[in-house]
């Protein structure tokens, strides 16, 4: 596996930004986080939900990073400052979720998967789908070391193999078995309301699920 990124953003530091930080620490990565706001204003929930993260605005963790995860509600991608995420590795672990996100036509309209409309927004940006379809309680308490047999499988798409590579080196230091699905438009297979989407599952069975992705209801 190529060496992963060092500087990991996080944009979002609420239920999944700061799990995502706590295990990137633990990792070893120097990891920023932002919120909507300022930096001083989540500087408490940083200290409290992932010591050792550094709080910041989004525009400094995005300039700061070598990689930017997206952990904010899937609405929020259009505020984002376009022109500094060009060239950058992007990790879209965003959903449409509507009890939550309310109606987003923009999304829902479109036929093709959330993250490819996502990649539509942010022009330039290197954006792969991956830590988007397990809960961040499971994020939280299922990652296990490297070649453990009961490691949780998340799933990864992206159109760049090099791409890939980095965020699956990472999804693995995580603590969880990367399983790459293709091409950004495979995202779709493993987004909110397929049958991979919400449960942990080993390797082999997420692959089952994506391969046959038949919605659920709710
Ligand atoms: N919850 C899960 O189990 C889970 C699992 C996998 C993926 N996801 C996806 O991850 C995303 C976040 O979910 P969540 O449950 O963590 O939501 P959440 O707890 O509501 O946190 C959302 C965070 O995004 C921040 N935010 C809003 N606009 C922002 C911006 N422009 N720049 C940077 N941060 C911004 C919010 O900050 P403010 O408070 O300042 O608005 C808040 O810290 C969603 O798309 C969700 O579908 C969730």
């Amino acid at each position: 596996m190529p060496p992963s990124p060092s500087v990991i953003g996080i944009l979002g530091a609420g239920k999944v930004g700061t799990v995502l930080a706590r295990l990137a620490l633990a990792a070893g990565h120097r990891v920023l986080i932002s919120a909507s706001g300022s930096a001083e204003r989540i500087a408490l929930i940083i200290e409290v939900l992932a010591p050792g993260a550094e709080a910041a605005t989004t525009s400094e963790v995005i300039e700061r990073s070598d990689v930017v995860i997206l952990a904010l509600p899937l609405g929020k991608v259009r505020s984002l400052p376009v022109d500094l995420l060009v060239g950058k590795l992007v990790i879209d672990s965003t959903n449409f979720w509507e009890p939550v996100d309310g109606p987003l036509p923009e999304f829902t309209a479109d036929p093709r998967g959330t993250s490819e409309v996502v990649a539509d927004l942010l022009p330039g940006a290197r954006v792969v789908k991956a830590f988007s379809h397990l809960g961040y309680h499971d994020l939280d308490e299922r990652p296990l070391p490297t070649g453990h047999p009961d490691r949780v499988a998340l799933a990864i798409a992206g159109d760049d193999e090099c791409d890939i590579a980095e965020a699956a080196t990472l999804i693995d230091e995580l603590g969880f078995e990367p399983v790459p699905t293709g091409p950004l438009a495979t995202g779709k297979d493993f987004q909110a309301h397929t049958r991979a989407f919400g449960y942990p599952l080993t390797p082999q069975e997420l692959r089952d699920a994506i391969a046959n992705p038949i919605e659920r209801e709710g």
